[in-house]
């Protein structure tokens, strides 16, 4: 099936080679001409594991993405248009829909006859509406161009909400082998059309790459169909959830601190419940990322709109911020002055195996230290160049390996649970440094071990 996807980020090209992974014949747009320059050349511009791989099978199997800024090409290409761009967060916490305005008029203008346009971008509720009408508007804008209004008006096309729930770092296995694939649409034919599209993927009758295999228990993903409104709020309301949840443990770390109790004892307790699940339950510096933020200030704007107050998402939010002046709190009060202070961040991801670095906690505390008088050094496997670039008015010292960024400093705080940072050599690490404060802020290393090495450990909840 002929499938066109606007706007080659995380989720655009992870879904875009997803499908021509499954045989679509895929064709990407992006607005950002070194991006797709990048892709037309074979260089993948953000940091995924396995997408190279993947499109390294499309490639031998002659069914490679094909990428272009030319929207006409690529819109008018598909029977099936996913927008994939990005939604992110005004300064008053509203969703800027400007990208998605613009790909939806765009799309009205060269959409072929019969295409079902899906919003895969995290869109306020009602959004499904909006699009289908800035989509008219660009058709109608087609017969002024032409003054051929008859051609014009023929065109149908239908809308639908097929939110992505992919997380970075294991994007190609969340969206090879999803929990569910929901497919909002007030229509049946839509949704049917959808559903074969869909097909291998739910049935999981592709052959699975050995790099990515099938979990051994995953049988088949779970069609869900809603309405274009309950799919909407399905993906604000799943992120919510989580984010919630994370700041669940959170709160409950902060009164293990208090109490003398230990979080990571008490999740384990909790989490047995199957009810409950071990999941999202890791307290620690709190969540960052391009979704979760954003996510809770829209749904909580949507509230507003209709005059309800939604406390627990605020809450939520106040309480996951709050954990990264924490972090600054227990420097303070172990080191007293800051100033002058040689600090070490281990990892600037918001997660691991990932690059992006939006809303990532790591930058909130190098950029407090910095406040406070203190030379903020950082390593991180992946994402040191994109943070370089995006940030330069932050004065990191940037170190690739950990070892030599901890020569000398008089504390270590892990702000990203990569493989690499938390498995370190500790002894040698304490060797290193010229103090001995180890702020855990994941909760990862073991509070009695570090103390026999002679660290000050600080987890989170771990008192
Ligand atoms: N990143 C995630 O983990 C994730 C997970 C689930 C859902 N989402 C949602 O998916 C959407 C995309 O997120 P992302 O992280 O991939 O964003 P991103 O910023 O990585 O990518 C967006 C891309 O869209 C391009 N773009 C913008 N306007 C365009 C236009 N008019 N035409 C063509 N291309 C255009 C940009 O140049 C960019 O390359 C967002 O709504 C996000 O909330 C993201």
């Amino acid at each position: 099936m002929k499938v066109s996807v606007i706007g080659t980020g995380y989720v655009g090209l992870v879904t875009a080679t997803c499908f021509a992974f499954l045989g679509h014949d895929v064709s990407c747009l992006d607005i950002n001409p070194e991006r797709i320059e990048l892709l037309k050349k074979g260089n993948i511009p953000i940091y995924e594991p396995y997408l190279e791989d993947l499109l390294a099978i499309c490639k031998t199997n002659d069914n490679y993405p094909k990428f272009s800024t030319d929207s006409k090409e690529v819109i008018s290409h598909g029977e099936f248009i996913f927008i994939a761009v990005g939604t992110p967060p005004k300064e008053n916490g509203e969703a800027n829909l400007s990208y998605l305005e613009s790909a939806a008029r765009s799309i009205g203008q060269y959409l072929s006859d019969g295409a079902i346009v899906i919003n895969k971008s995290t869109v306020p509720v009602g959004s499904g509406n909006w699009v289908a009408m800035l989509v008219e508007n660009g058709i109608a804008s087609r017969a002024t161009a032409n003054s051929n209004t008859a051609t014009a008006t023929k065109v149908n096309f239908a809308v639908a909400s097929n939110p992505e729930f992919l997380r970075e770092g294991c994007a190609i296995a969340d969206s090879l082998y999803p929990d569910r694939i929901v497919i909002g649409t007030d229509d049946e034919l839509t949704a049917n059309k959808l559903k074969s599209l869909y097909q291998k993927l739910s049935s999981q009758s592709f052959t699975a790459p050995d790099f990515c295999p099938r979990p051994s228990n995953y049988k088949e993903s779970q069609l869900i169909a809603t309405d274009i409104t309950s799919a909407e709020m399905i993906k604000y309301s799943a992120n919510a959830f989580l984010a919630s949840k994370i700041s669940f443990a959170n709160q409950i770390a902060n009164i293990c601190d208090l109490v003398g109790a230990d979080v990571n004892q008490v999740m384990n307790g909790i989490g047995t419940d199957s009810r409950i699940g071990h999941k999202f339950l890791n307290a620690g510096i709190g969540w960052g990322g391009s979704c979760f933020g954003k996510d809770i200030d829209a749904l909580i704007n949507i509230a507003r709109e209709y005059g309800y107050d939604p406390e627990i998402l605020k809450a939520a939010k106040t309480v996951n911020y709050r954990q990264r002046d924490l972090v600054i709190k227990r420097l303070q009060e172990q080191m007293k002055i800051i100033k002058g202070k040689k600090i070490a961040l281990l990892g600037l991801a918001f997660k691991p195996n990932t690059d992006d670095l939006r809303d990532a906690p790591s930058l909130d505390l190098a950029r407090s230290l910095i406040k406070l008088g203190a030379m903020v050094r950082a390593c991180d496997p992946v994402a040191i160049e994109h943070c370089k670039k995006q940030n330069p008015d932050i004065e990191i010292y940037y170190y690739e390996d950990p070892y030599e960024m901890a020569a000398g400093v008089d504390a270590i705080v892990l702000v990203t649970e990569w493989n690499e940072y938390i498995n370190l050599d500790t002894t040698k690490l304490k060797s290193l440094m010229a103090g001995n404060i180890f702020i855990d802020g994941r909760n990862q290393y073991s509070p009695s071990q570090l103390k026999e090495k002679g660290f000050i450990y600080i987890g989170m909840g771990r008192h």
